[in-house]
């Protein structure tokens, strides 16, 4: 009876984890949507074509996360990206992140 009882927890801890990991899942989708803000200055494809932009395709997920919070949080100073990032929230950020690392 209690190996019965444990299985039952055990299965409804798993069922909670999986629905959290897919709400928490960041959406590469929505992240592609709003790049539309971002490939007038860092390019179409996430590759800058000017030199003092730099390119966020193959960037490291938690480093764009970082930066991006950065800028909105003004540790980290740019007058464009300061604006920018003042418009995006936590999961615009994650998304925009999901979609430029994967690049
Ligand atoms: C008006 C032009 C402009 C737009 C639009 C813009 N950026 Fe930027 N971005 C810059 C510039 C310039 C820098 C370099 C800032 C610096 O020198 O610190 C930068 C830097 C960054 C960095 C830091 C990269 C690194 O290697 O440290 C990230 C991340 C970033 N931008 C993300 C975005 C995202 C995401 C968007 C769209 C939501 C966006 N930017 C839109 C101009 C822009």
């Amino acid at each position: 009876m209690t190996i019965l009882k444990n299985y039952f927890f055990m299965s409804i801890l798993l069922i909670s984890f999986t629905a959290m990991g897919v709400s928490l899942a960041a959406d590469v989708a929505k992240g592609k949507e709003k790049s539309m803000l971002c490939s007038g200055c860092h390019g179409a494809d996430g590759i800058s074509l000017m030199p003092d932009i730099p390119n966020l395709a193959s960037q490291k997920e938690a480093y764009l996360i970082k930066s991006i919070k950065d800028f909105r949080n003004g540790n980290r100073k740019n007058p464009m990206m300061n604006s920018v990032a003042q418009g995006l929230s936590d999961e615009d950020i994650a998304n925009l992140a999901a979609y430029f690392s994967n690049l």
